[in-house]
């Protein structure tokens, strides 16, 4: 399997009010097959006042009206499983919105049946929220605070309350019954919190409460309970977990708490950063790699991984850990870097063609609510200029502007004013220019899934690290019985010599993929960014 995920706003924008909609996404079903993906993940498409773009929902069983209605969203599932693709919705439980009638009711009544549904008190304790400040906010409507660790429009839902459980398990099915094939389940890791809300770690900002709230102490009854409606209809579950550790994962993958399918880790895209709104670091291969074989290797056998690079919450990645430089080089290198490692690979909307940052001359035109607050709180200590570039690097509004499809006006994302800025790069990164190029970043993804699927040993072969500091190269392999494929991928603008690992040496290899053109694999020199791809078969005796 591989996904695409969709963020829709910016997807495609179907009737020319400048958003991206589901009748958009219905003429791009035939493009995203096209890439050799075998699934949809929607980001939300659900009404929300868009505090946080859609992670805001206030209502659960139907569509934005900017994105079309259950009808138009019937025919994209339709479509997309007549392609060959399943579709998973993105299920957001840990807050509604604040306008969710649940909330509007819980606010206005102590003791009526939606009291109970969020964390209401009248002192706060000392946990921040994730997004603005404190994580308690105070309500005029019920005199009391509430707990939000996102920001003050998402209220976090009250797990331990059944009805609130019940309530989860309704959407599940009213998804399910409709035909979606499963979901990616938000910050799945938060949703029980230890009872009475204790303090936090003193004196540690944003994170000093997690370790009453990051899997906490009955989140595994509840996945349990949700792991059951999910049986019933053989529907796929993918948790996001921030700061999960491969360990605390396990336990959602394996054993007798086993109540996830695949769970999407972080560690790997903090090889520039200790989450890239907070602190910006310089790229180092070494972390990369060592988060990358973490998982790879706690994982083997017993579950499988997510793989992916770019999501609508991380810059693009050519412009982290590749060189907008060497744009085409660093865009097909990044794609072999994880499409060839165990796990479901996801691609983001946009990455296939290589889209890179964008960068915005004010803080104004920024749309993040994470932007704008770091802007205003943690960065507030540095200069204007200083600020505004560490909000170029970490903004996961980079992520979120239209897809560029053709050269044209708004890069084909519309026939009206789009609702956010295009990058102005579309003239030569755009799916039109690169369908026609047969080197393009588009068409290397297409060989790199096409690859991918037709062979067991890329899908279930073992992984194994070589040369794990090498400060410029990422060198992995993927074995099952005699085959051996081996994947070079160079993370520098300079060539390097590259040495193949002993057991290889003296046998025959064959190049099934390269990002350079013309090119038979000997060449002990790398070019800048050159990926390759090397299969072989192992004598018996030589493993
Ligand atoms: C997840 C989402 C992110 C959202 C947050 C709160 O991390 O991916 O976009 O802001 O949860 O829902
Ligand atoms: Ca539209």
């Amino acid at each position: 399997m591989s996904f695409y995920q969709v963020w829709i706003r910016s997807f495609a924008d179907g009737n020319g009010d400048g958003i991206g909609d589901l009748y958009g996404v219905y003429d791009k079903l035939d493009y995203i097959r096209s890439l050799g993906v075998d699934g949809i993940w929607f980001s939300p498409l659900y009404p929300s006042p868009n505090a946080d773009h859609g992670y805001d929902i206030s209502d659960y069983r139907a569509i934005h009206p900017d994105y079309g209605d259950l009808d138009q969203f019937k025919r994209v599932l339709d479509k997309a499983h007549r392609l060959g693709m399943r579709v998973l919705m993105d299920l957001v439980v840990n807050h509604t919105s604040d306008e969710h009638p649940w909330f509007q009711a819980s606010r206005q009544s102590r003791t009526g049946p939606y009291a109970d549904y969020y964390f209401w008190r009248d002192e706060p304790n000392d946990w921040d929220s994730l997004f603005e400040g404190k994580a308690w906010t105070y309500d005029e409507v019920r005199g009391q605070y509430y707990l939000h660790l996102f920001s003050k429009k998402q209220p976090d839902l009250n797990m331990d309350n059944e009805k609130v459980r019940e309530e989860v398990k309704d959407i599940m099915r009213f998804w399910l019954d409709m035909g979606v094939d499963g979901f990616r389940e938000d910050v799945i890791n938060f949703i029980s919190k230890r009872e009475g809300l204790p303090r936090g770690i003193p004196f540690v900002p944003l994170v000093g409460g997690m370790i009453h709230y990051k899997d906490g102490p009955h989140i595994h009854e509840y996945m349990a309970e949700f792991r059951a409606v999910a049986e019933e209809y053989g529907a796929v579950q993918i948790g996001e977990g921030p700061m999960t550790t491969v360990r605390s994962a396990l336990n959602y993958l394996t054993g007798a708490t086993k109540s996830l399918d695949m769970m999407i880790s972080f560690d790997h895209m903090f090889a520039d950063c200790f989450y890239i709104e907070y602190l910006h670091l310089p790229f180092r291969l070494t972390r990369f790699k060592r988060a990358v074989s973490r998982w790879q290797n706690a994982l083997a056998g017993r579950s499988w991984n997510v793989l992916y690079l770019e999501n609508h919450d991380h810059p693009r990645i050519i412009s982290r850990y590749g060189s907008e430089r060497f744009w085409r080089e660093s865009g097909t290198m990044l794609a072999a870097s994880y499409l060839f490692l165990q796990g479901t690979p996801f691609i983001y909307q946009g990455q296939e063609i290589g889209m890179t940052n964008i960068r915005l001359p004010a803080i104004e035109m920024y749309e993040d609510i994470a932007s704008k607050t770091n802007y205003e709180r943690l960065l507030r200590f540095e200069s204007a200029e200083k600020r505004l570039r560490r909000i170029h690097l970490s903004s996961r509004d980079s992520a979120r502007t239209p897809v560029q499809w053709t050269a044209g006006p708004n890069a084909g994302f519309t026939t009206g004013t789009p609702w956010f800025h295009v990058n102005p790069n579309y003239k030569r990164v755009n799916a039109a220019a690169e369908a026609r190029d047969p080197y393009s970043i588009l068409n290397f993804y297409r060989r790199c899934l096409r690859l991918r699927k037709r062979s067991r040993t890329l899908l279930h072969g073992r992984y194994r690290e070589y040369f794990p500091h090498h400060p410029h190269l990422f060198v992995y392999e993927r074995t099952l019985g005699r085959t051996a494929y081996l994947i070079v991928c160079s993370f520098t603008s300079k060539e390097v010599v590259m040495s193949l690992p002993p057991a290889y040496q003296g046998h025959h290899l064959t190049l099934m993929l390269c990002n350079y053109p013309a090119t038979d694999g000997t060449d002990p020199v790398l070019r800048p960014y050159e990926a390759r791809v090397y299969r072989t078969q192992m004598g018996k005796d030589a493993r």
